[in-house]
């Protein structure tokens, strides 16, 4: 008998990948889908394997304990993708990042409490971390976080780690690094840039643009997560790295080099507040594992910008949704 597994958040960006690598996995022979379909959420991004006889799709919010308890019901492994992802949505509208990315997690702990799972990973961040000046960090770092998204994230790693201690819920969790790849919403910075320069107009970088993240692409992060489901200890928390550490300007000249577009639709802007300037984390403890990064970063990331480039009218859709967001609507 293969595994059953829940994956929440799997309608969003880095859920949908790892429901398709799911799918694929011979050792798999259920994914639950639970997802609220909020903003970020489409079964848009799932279209090409909700059809598989393994995939069953559940809309419901993870902070309802009346949609999780059924769909936690007879699962292996739970994987809590479900969150409010956006740094910028958590300086306007902070309530809603507790709930969901605290309370969400609170309520499927519980649920696991009863249903009993054999591993609950939870998805975490670096961010968690806070702004890393030099150097990179490993998962006994001291947690900063800075803004209330990262902080919402880190106190759900909190609640883990006291249900892990107090009720033996079996939880892993996992802290990535800035994913890219398709089906990311355009509100975060490459699908962002790629819609507007592909609509000509201006790329605003926060500040001087010189703010630095870990580019992973999102299959290598997938692979990461599953092993970490295979062969990772319960109580243990894992970091996920790439090494491709880029400034934001360097990923606006190169979307614009990759697009065929001048330089100077680059603009600078009000800075983010609170804005971290640097992520690294040290993930030697998943390479113990028998993790690397595979993906080559010009080539995925050029793959990437053409993957959006090449849904045009899609992007543009989504686009027109999330700008709203940046002007105040
Ligand atoms: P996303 O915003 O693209 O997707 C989030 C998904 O969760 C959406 O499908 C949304 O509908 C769903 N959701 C939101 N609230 C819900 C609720 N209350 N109940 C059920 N479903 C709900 O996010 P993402 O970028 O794919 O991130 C997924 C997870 O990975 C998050 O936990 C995030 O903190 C973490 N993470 C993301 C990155 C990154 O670079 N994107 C890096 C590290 C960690
Ligand atoms: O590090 C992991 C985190 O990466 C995840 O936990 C978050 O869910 C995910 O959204 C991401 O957070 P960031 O804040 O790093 O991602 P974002 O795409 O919003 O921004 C990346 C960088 O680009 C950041 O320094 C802010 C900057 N930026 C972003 C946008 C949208 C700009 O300069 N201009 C923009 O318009």
């Amino acid at each position: 008998m293969g595994r059953k597994v829940l994956v929440t958040g799997g309608a969003g960006f880095i859920g949908s990948n790892f429901v398709r690598m799911l799918v694929d996995d011979p050792t798999v022979d259920l994914v639950r889908i639970l997802d609220k379909l909020t903003y970020a959420g489409s079964l848009d991004n799932l279209e090409d394997v909700l059809g598989n006889p393994k995939v069953e799709f559940v809309r419901g919010d993870i902070a309802n304990y009346d949609d999780a308890h059924p769909a936690m019901e007879g699962i292996d492994w739970v994987v809590n993708f479900a969150a409010e992802s956006h740094v910028d949505r958590s300086l306007r509208n902070p309530a809603e990042f507790v709930r969901t990315n605290i309370e969400g997690v609170r309520v499927l702990l519980e649920i696991a409490r009863e249903t009993k799972p054999e591993r609950f990973l939870q998805i975490s961040t670096d961010e968690v971390y806070g702004s890393i000046a030099e150097g990179c960090v490993d998962e006994t770092a001291q947690l900063r976080p800075s803004s209330p998204y990262s902080a919402s994230k880190a106190s759900a790693d909190m609640l883990c780690n006291a249900y892990l201690t107090t009720f033996g819920v079996p939880v892993i969790i996992a802290r990535s690094a800035n994913n890219y790849g398709p089906y990311q919403y355009p509100e975060k910075l490459i699908p962002r840039f790629v819609s507007l320069a592909l609509k000509g107009e201006k790329l605003p970088l926060y500040g001087d643009g010189r703010n630095i993240r870990d580019w992973l692409y999102v299959e290598d992060n997938c692979r990461a997560l599953l092993l970490i489901l295979k062969k990772g200890k319960v109580g243990e928390i894992y970091n996920i790295g790439a090494g491709e550490l880029h400034q934001n300007i360097e990923i606006a000249r190169k979307i614009l080099d990759i697009l065929g577009k001048p330089e100077d639709m680059i603009t600078f802007v009000a800075d983010r507040p609170g804005h971290d300037r640097r992520y690294c984390v040290n993930w030697d403890k998943i390479r113990a594992l028998g993790w690397e990064p595979q993906a080559k970063f010009e080539e995925k990331f050029r793959e990437t910008v053409l993957w959006y480039a090449r849904r045009e009218q899609w992007l543009a859709k989504k686009s027109e949704e999330a700008e709203k967001f940046y002007r105040g609507q």
